[in-house]
């Protein structure tokens, strides 16, 4: 029983594998927030609420006595009734006020794990004995019923948490901001660690801890974007990758978001996170209903690496869905970087032929193929074969790639939309705009507006007919630009400040539709590279390019950042040209590969440029990807040494489940003459002995603890992989 309720005490307490977290209700009927962390047996916690409030600056609730939400931990605050730090819901009532009061009116626990509409969300199979909390708290002024949901997992370090805001009332309300959670915390001694980046710079790690501010880290972009991802944690000070408490938080939610943490004069720390408020208003009608995004929270005493972990897990096989969830994915190969637009189909086949002959298993046809598209200036809307480029037609193509034993992948950018495009010449109005205001371009491309029913139905036919009109096995879905100017011809003024969040769910609509028409298809999610990678694509496509960044050297930082909450499955890697086309470095084949190999792997470059040797290394690095596919997908990954704390050098190690076997990457990514290098393994058993590849053998216990020398004559950009098995003597 994960989920337990003290009725003496109004106390709720959620076990969730080693965690336990606690709140109650206080006797005013606010829901008071009392623990959260390694599992305890006590469930009333009440001596650890605050004796009284100290300042008369400091109101007191209506009715509530002495009671100052000033100095209260709180589970759901609520803006502008005497609550000053950052607040989780705020709602503007008919009489223009938005202050906002809700209490305790009941609660259910549910078997299952809740689901939300239109939504993406964890799920959870009926064994795995997930509850449901699902606590109701009114607003007597607005009528405002708002249903706080606990998703509880007994067997790991998850909950999840979302809100339901009904209008049970008789006038129409809008709310101006509702988080999918918040959470207090008794200290402030933690660091605060979240990814940020830029286009071909995504995820890099920042740790700063908290100071007496208020900061947030969001996207106002309408994609969660290349510059913040929606994660935060919240780890202790001097908590590494073994040791320590992390709170990790996660949004699932592709659109505009806030992290908000707020650290007061009582040293208490507040985290907030969901929707971004600014440019957010959602009325609702007597009766209607909104639903926040999901967040997810992971809590681990065993440092960092443990955080990740069950994100990993719980992201691969309770987030991502469909066939290609735990299927073995292709090796692919790309065309954008082996020709950008310049192609036909005699060189599209061309490399399909030594694909083949190298053991590679699919062709991915990137972005050129449609309309008249031959730079990125045209075309976008135009879902339609170019057969002056692919003579014969995409059918042709396909069948004789299929003919060589590939399958064929293909790209879409089906948000956008170029001026110089059939469809803008139908459809101008079915851009998003500002009455009056010029819409901006970006790469030369409007954005399509996503909240339209007639839009997305134009989407699906176009598209349905491409992926059914050939043997189309590979969807990589594009978006390279972000919102401006983000209104919507359908809506009314007093709706402008949903649009958004309507597009959100718009994409949602449209994915879910396409990805339930072609069950057999895998998509991969892309934004520019990693601009969109985010859980809740997961939910859609089991795999998104991480970065147009393709320098293995590069990627090290940015796959190590993604890694802190993405599993490998999802983090598509590709060994590319070198010199590489982004930083001009040149890189050894086997580092290229090696690097790629910790995610979803590929190839983008023109393979019939190769020569024989890099071919031979082609052929080596399909036999080590098939090696060592079980290790690194199905593995847990430990992070041995970091790119960002290391000038020269990062390691990482993947364990299977069972401890049998261990893959260790290390890279050089900037050489100095005579440096020592050692690392020390993780994960393994002590007790087993393990012999590396080259022949030697060693106990788990002299790996993990004396490690291993790897002090050698390095250059830069070199790297090495070592394979350890278990021998049974
Ligand atoms: C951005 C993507 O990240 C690239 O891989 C490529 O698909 C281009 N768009 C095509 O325009």
């Amino acid at each position: 029983m994960p989920i337990l309720f003290d009725s003496q005490t109004k106390t709720f307490r959620l076990d969730a594998g080693t965690s336990s977290y606690v709140f109650c209700v206080d006797p005013n009927g606010f829901l008071l927030h009392l623990y959260y962390g390694a599992k305890i047996s006590d469930t009333d916690l009440s001596y650890l609420l605050p004796a009284g409030s100290w300042s008369s600056f400091s109101p007191c609730a209506a009715d509530a006595g002495s009671f100052c939400f000033d100095n209260f931990p709180l589970e759901y605050p609520a803006y502008g009734a005497g609550d000053y730090r950052v607040a989780a819901l705020s709602i503007q009532g008919e009489n223009g006020c938005a202050s906002t009061l809700i209490r305790y009116k009941g609660h259910a626990i549910r078997q299952g794990k809740y689901a939300l509409a239109g939504l993406p969300a964890v799920y959870a199979a009926p064994e795995e004995g997930v509850e449901t909390l699902d606590v109701t708290m009114e607003d007597s002024l607005t009528g405002a019923e708002v249903h706080l949901l606990y998703g509880v997992f007994p067997d790991r370090n998850v909950i999840t948490r979302a809100a339901v805001v009904k209008n049970a009332g008789s006038a129409p309300f809008s709310i101006l901001k509702a988080a999918s959670a918040a959470m207090d915390f008794p200290t402030m001694d933690y660091d605060l660690i979240h990814l940020y980046g830029m286009w071909a710079q995504e995820r890099w790690i920042s740790r700063e801890p908290l100071t007496h501010d208020t900061r947030t880290v969001g996207s106002l972009r309408g994609s969660s974007s290349h510059n913040h991802n929606p994660f935060a944690a919240l780890v202790s000070r001097g908590a590494d990758e073994d040791h320590g408490e992390a709170y990790g938080f996660s949004l699932i939610y592709s659109g505009n978001f806030a992290i908000e943490t707020e650290c007061d004069p009582y040293d208490s720390a507040r985290l907030v996170m969901g929707i971004h408020p600014t440019d957010f208003r959602w009325n609702l009608a007597p009766g209607e209903s909104f639903t926040t995004p999901e967040a997810v929270l992971v809590y681990s005493d065993e440092g960092i690496g443990a955080m990740s972990r069950t994100f990993h897990k719980l992201y691969r096989y309770n987030l991502c869905r469909g066939e290609w969830k735990e299927k073995k994915r292709p090796i692919l190969v790309n065309n954008w970087e082996a020709t950008y637009f310049d192609f036909d189909e005699e060189k599209l086949y061309a490399i399909a032929r030594d694909a083949a002959d190298l053991g590679i298993e699919m062709l991915v046809m990137d972005d050129g193929w449609f309309g008249k598209r031959n730079a990125d200036n045209s075309s976008l809307g135009d879902w339609y074969v170019n057969e002056g480029k692919l003579k014969g037609g995409l059918k042709a193509l396909v069948d004789r790639v299929n003919g060589l034993g590939l399958k064929f992948g293909i790209w879409f950018e089906p948000e956008m939309i170029s001026p110089d495009s059939d469809l803008y010449r139908a459809h101008p109005e079915w851009c998003l705009r500002a009455p009056g205001r010029e819409m901006s371009l970006g790469r030369s491309q409007y954005v399509l507006d996503m909240t339209r029913a007639d839009v997305r139905q134009n989407l699906f036919e176009q598209m349905s007919a491409i992926l059914s009109g050939a043997n189309i096995a590979y969807v990589k879905w594009d978006f390279n630009r972000n919102l401006t100017e983000a209104g919507s011809a359908l809506l009314p003024a007093e709706r402008q400040q949903e649009v958004f969040h309507r597009y959100v769910l718009g994409l949602y609509e449209l994915l879910e539709r396409l990805t339930s028409a072609f069950p057999h298809v895998l998509f991969e999610g892309c934004s520019g590279g990693g601009g969109r990678f985010d859980p809740a694509m997961l939910y859609y496509s089991p795999q998104i390019w991480t970065s147009d960044d393709t320098d293995a050297v590069e990627r090290c930082r940015i796959q190590y950042g993604t890694s802190l909450v993405y599993p490998a499955s999802s983090i598509s890697a590709h060994v590319s040209a070198s010199p590489n086309h982004q930083t001009g470095r040149s890189t050894s084949f086997e580092t290229r590969g090696n690097v790629a190999m910790a995610g979803a792997f590929g190839y983008e470059l023109d393979l019939t440029k190769l020569t024989a040797e890099e071919k031979e290394l082609v052929r080596k690095q399909v036999a080590q990807y098939h090696a060592y596919y079980d290790v690194i997908q199905n593995g847990d990954l430990y992070r041995l040494i970091s790119p960002f704390e290391n000038e020269n050098v990062c390691a990482w190690e993947y364990v299977s489940a069972d401890k049998r076997e261990a893959l260790l990457t290390f890279v050089v990514r900037r050489c100095k003459v005579n440096f020592a290098s050692f690392v020390r393994m993780k994960g393994l058993d002590p007790n087993k002995r393990y012999r590396e590849d080259s022949g030697r053998v060693y106990s788990g216990d002299t790996l993990m603890n004396a490690g291993l020398n790897l002090t050698r004559g390095w250059r830069d950009g070199d790297s090495l992989l070592l394979h350890f098995r278990e021998i049974e003597e």
